[in-house]
């Protein structure tokens, strides 16, 4: 089983919480593809059996300007992932109210349009709650590296 895992970020966060998810992964077994910064075809390349996206929200819900050539790079070659199990975590702030977690939503939103299949419910990391969200993301990751490989 292996995982590519990328991150979209803009003050680092985002890096942290997807190099964490990483190494759980990697102590669990799992082979993983740390693809840093996020590319389509680090990707492809890559060929994983699994994709975990860790990105948060900048501007008014819009993702951050490092995580765009990823984005539209998708957008535009719509590689199909089909039956591909995916998961996104989203990082944000509720303080800023309908925009929470937008960022996240919209890469969630293209995997399902590239036909992967969402293993598991996508995370929301909240700033206004949590100092260490990548220790608050640990169990999530368990569940995630579990349902993986099911
Ligand atoms: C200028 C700015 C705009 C932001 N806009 C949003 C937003 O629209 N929605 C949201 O949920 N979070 C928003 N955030 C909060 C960030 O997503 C949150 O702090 C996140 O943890 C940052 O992660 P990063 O360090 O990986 O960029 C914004 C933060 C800043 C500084």
């Amino acid at each position: 089983m292996h995982v590519a895992v990328l991150s979209g970020s803009v003050y680092g966060t985002a890096d942290l919480v997807a190099d964490e998810a990483a190494d759980r992964c990697r102590e669990a077994g799992l082979g993983v593809s740390r693809i840093k910064p996020a590319n389509v075809d680090g990707l492809l390349e890559a060929n994983p059996d699994a994709i975990l996206v860790c990105v948060s929200t900048t501007g008014m819900g819009e993702l951050p300007d490092s995580f765009m050539p990823f984005f539209i790079g998708l957008q535009d070659r719509f590689p199909l992932f089909t039956g591909k199990p995916f998961a996104v975590v989203a990082l944000g702030d509720s303080a800023y109210g309908d925009t929470f977690c937008q960022g996240g939503e919209q890469l969630r939103e293209l995997l399902l349009e590239l036909q992967a299949h969402e293993a598991l419910p996508m995370l929301r990391l909240d700033a206004s709650e949590t100092v260490s969200p990548e220790l608050d993301a640990a169990p999530w990751f368990d569940q995630f590296i579990a349902v993986i490989q099911c």
